[in-house]
């Protein structure tokens, strides 16, 4: 059975007073109405990661991510933040390529691969985010784009390390903008990325790979998109800094027969 997942990515979103009082908010919600078998990520700027993982120590199923970190382990590089560094803050996950990375800050798939072998050599979970843009989208070729950002960014793992990655696909032209993909649109996506990571390690690695859905993910359509058979759960921007919206979100996965 595949982990399902739903994580908030804050970015660059509450101060310390308005995003601890959206953690109490949530804890209490998910500790009342959601299903323990549901693994929750809230994923908050840096600064946070020294005090929040307490607030939420008594939830299991809530745990801590980061946004993003530096692909060398420690040294002179002002301003970063590194895999050891926020292992040693009890980081659980670290979303890792967002669009808006890669977009606003150069992110290339090989310095991703490199972030990526950070993250898991230090015991923590990689979100890897992939998507195309409306122009690919447009040209028809956006299935075999994104399928290239996951050989460029994660290929080079062996099966035992894929195993246990996390993927958020996130078309850009969803991303904050109300627009979400269609619940066919995704699923046809996650079903085309998951036969190229069984082509690549096997069925069973595919088979056991969390798929995320990203991109204007809401209270309203996550139950339709998180029925899907190939969508495990979300990546959620804006509605993740509401602890109503996002806790219901947390609650749209179809019931288990
Ligand atoms: P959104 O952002 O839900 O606000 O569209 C999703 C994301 O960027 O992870």
């Amino acid at each position: 059975m595949r982990k399902k997942i739903v994580a908030g990515n804050w970015k660059m979103n509450l101060t310390r007073e308005q995003g601890t009082i959206l953690i109490s908010e949530v804890v209490n919600m998910v500790h009342d109405e959601v299903n323990s078998r549901v693994q929750v990520v809230l994923c908050m700027p840096f600064p946070y990661l020294g005090f929040a993982k307490k607030l939420f120590q008594s939830q299991a199923n809530i745990a801590l991510g980061a946004q993003n970190c530096h692909e060398k382990p420690a040294g002179a590089y002002t301003g970063e933040v590194s895999a050891p560094i926020l292992r040693s803050f009890e980081v659980d996950y670290v979303i890792l390529g967002h669009s808006e990375r890669r977009e606003y800050f150069k992110e290339t798939d090989a310095v991703l691969a490199e972030k990526v072998r950070q993250v898991l050599a230090n015991g923590m979970t990689p979100i890897f985010c992939c998507g195309e843009s409306l122009e690919l989208r447009q040209s028809g070729d956006y299935i075999g784009f994104v399928k290239q950002q996951l050989t460029d960014g994660l290929f080079h793992l062996s099966a035992e390390d894929f195993g246990k990655i996390v993927i958020a696909y996130e078309p850009i032209w969803a991303i904050g903008t109300g627009l979400t993909a269609s619940a066919e649109q995704a699923q046809e996506m996650h079903a085309a990325l998951r036969e190229h990571i069984a082509a690549h390690y096997g069925a069973a690695v595919a088979s056991h790979t969390t798929l995320l859905y990203g991109g204007s993910c809401n209270a309203k359509n996550a139950p339709e998109l998180f029925a899907c058979p190939d969508v495990d759960g979300g990546l959620i921007g804006g509605a993740s800094l509401k602890s109503r919206e996002f806790v219901n979100i947390c609650k749209s996965f179809p019931a288990q027969g």
